[in-house]
């Protein structure tokens, strides 16, 4: 058994109004009261405030989607790490499948988000994973070696302790089509022996989370393989009852 805290994590991507953010983040955070299983809901930034104050007091934690390289200056529409810590996140998604694809962004400049959010004492989520054509062209090792060796190369191995990593098959991602438990559990010993050639106690301490289709009949089998940590949950997580099914499969 590993020492590793579950996390589950929701990604409410571009989803909500003041009101639904506020009254979902208020059942996740009655339906987690008493329970360990380490939780974290990430809203939009307009969001960020509400949700805020609405998780006060509890044990449900809060993170953002992105953000900037740059800590201030002239980035119009651009928001910093400093100022989402400032709201009390403690995590944030870098390098969503869907920000690398529609948004361009780069491996290099995920790893530059990843290190700008550790600067901020938050904890970066690295998303990596590879598309279909990718899976089946067998490049699916190539693909994460771009991806984690831009974030390892800059942030260093050591730190690579204070960061989650997030697997997730951009095929599995709002497709209703999930990765299989062994296929999932394949990958993630993928990432963590990657990381042991590098620094043995690192890979052992470092989360992989799974992320693409996860639901309440899922998580469980996904959830018990040795190297799986935790979801990453979209499409699922907008909804307090699955989002909270998911959560109970985790402890
Ligand atoms: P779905 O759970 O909707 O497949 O989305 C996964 C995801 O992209 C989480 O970041």
């Amino acid at each position: 058994m590993s020492t590793r805290t579950p996390l589950v994590a929701g990604n409410w991507k571009l989803n909500g109004s003041r009101e639904s953010v506020a009254s979902l983040a208020k059942a996740i955070a009655d339906g987690m009261a008493g329970k360990s299983c380490e939780v974290l809901v990430c809203p939009t930034f307009v969001h960020l405030a509400d949700v805020q104050s609405v998780l006060a007091g509890s044990s449900v934690l809060l993170g953002a989607q992105n953000c900037s390289v740059e800590q201030e200056g002239a980035y119009t529409g651009e928001v910093s790490s400093p100022m989402i810590k400032a709201f009390g996140a403690q995590y944030v998604i870098v390098g969503h499948s869907e920000r690398r694809a529609m948004y361009a962004e780069t491996s290099d400049l995920v790893a530059q988000k990843a290190q700008a959010v550790q600067q901020a004492g938050m904890q970066p989520i690295v998303c990596v994973g590879e598309t279909l054509e990718q899976r089946e062209a067998g490049q699916l090792q190539a693909v994460l070696d771009e991806q984690l060796d831009a974030v390892v190369n800059l942030l260093g191995i050591g730190s690579m302790a204070q960061c989650v990593i997030a697997y997730e098959p951009v095929w599995a991602i709002g497709t209703g089509r999930s990765a299989s438990s062994e296929q999932a559990q394949e990958v993630h010993a993928m990432i963590r022996q990657k990381l042991a050639v590098l620094d043995a106690g690192v890979a052992q301490q470092v989360r992989i989370l799974y992320g693409g289709s996860v639901k309440p009949d899922n998580a469980q089998e996904l959830f018990m393989q040795p190297d799986i940590d935790g979801g990453l949950i979209g499409g699922a997580a907008l909804k307090a009852e699955s989002f909270l099914g998911i959560c109970a499969a985790a402890v």
